[in-house]
């Protein structure tokens, strides 16, 4: 097996991403990069900006690789501060990949896409795979003809894009940034301050997430799946649970019944009412076998545990 290339290594996927493929692969397997230098990690690093693609082929070349996972991007409501300069950087940094992959014997590559590609058009209970995409953020946008790029690398040259459209992930690893569901990791990080937490969506807006495990799980169970499973070539629909803030609250008062939340809905609001409440992912499941793991409840759990610990150890 070649080695294996991921861009944006320490970001909230990436970090937890990159140290699987180690445990699986071989530490000597793997190449950690990003736009800067990332303290935690050990082993091979690069530091690539992804808008370069010189850049990213000198590694290519340098280190024979075989495999990418390019998650670097710009998320839903970062993105709005500054909507063109986004699409510049999501679509620059995913055409760099695709080319750069293409000319150098790259043989499979990993594009995260979202549930950020639906808009209003769609069911918002059980979304199904196959619906008509009008994204209501760039980001969103972007996500949506990446997609279509990627099947279009499949189709045209025969390159091997697999994809995935996540739910909001959730884990205590890393932190998310700039995203519409970076409220469901600061609420356990609040919960276990013993803080009050104040959310930036009403309490009733359900959207689907995944815990961290089961986001990891998925996105390697996809890339080992035997090429002729794959039949999704732009995304797959991806689903793990659906809970609303209120809902989570609710988890957590379980385990800490004094913990408060308020509701201080800002433009993320907007954003949120805009996407599915649950997905059908029925295609994962049929075409390589998904299954997720966790519920609401093991997911607080899980993670009220491993906050527990981290924070007794950073005091
Ligand atoms: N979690 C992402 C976001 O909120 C969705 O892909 O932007």
């Amino acid at each position: 097996m070649g080695r294996i290339l991921v861009i944006g290594a320490g970001g909230q996927l990436g970090t937890v991403l990159t140290n699987r493929l180690k445990e699986i692969y071989g530490e000597h397997q793997v190449i950690a990069s990003d736009l800067r230098p990332i303290k935690a990690f050990t082993g091979l690093f690069e530091l690539i900006d992804a808008t370069d693609s010189g850049r990213i082929e000198e590694v290519v070349k340098q280190y024979e690789v075989e495999e990418v996972y390019h998650l670097a991007a710009i998320l839903s409501a970062n993105g709005e501060k500054n909507p063109l300069g986004t699409w510049e950087i999501n679509m620059k940094t995913l055409f760099n990949v695709l080319e750069v992959s293409r000319l150098n014997g790259v043989k499979k590559v990993f594009y995260p896409s979202s549930i950020a590609v639906f808009g209003s058009e769609v069911e918002q209970q059980n979304t199904p795979q196959a619906s008509f995409l009008n994204p209501s953020t760039v980001y969103g946008i972007s996500k949506a003809a990446g997609e279509n790029w990627a099947q279009y690398y499949f189709q045209k040259y025969g390159l091997d894009v697999r994809s995935l459209r996540y739910p909001g992930v959730i884990g205590y690893q890393s932190l998310p940034g700039g995203g519409t569901t970076d409220y469901a990791v600061d609420i356990y990080h609040k919960a276990v301050e013993e803080v009050s937490f104040s959310c930036f969506l009403e309490k009733d807006t359900t959207l689907p997430m995944i815990y961290m495990d089961d986001a990891i799980r998925a996105t390697v169970e996809l890339m080992q799946a035997p090429i002729e499973s794959i039949k999704t070539r732009t995304s797959y629909n991806l689903a793990g649970m659906s809970f609303s803030p209120e809902e989570i609250a609710a988890a957590i008062k379980k385990i800490y019944p004094n913990f408060r939340i308020t509701y201080e809905p800002d433009f993320r609001q907007q954003i949120a009412a805009s996407w599915p409440q649950s997905i059908d992912d029925s295609r994962a499941r049929d075409d390589w076998g998904w299954r997720p793991e966790y519920d609401l409840n093991t997911m607080t759990e899980d993670m009220i545990k491993n906050l527990k610990a981290k924070y007794s150890t950073s005091n």
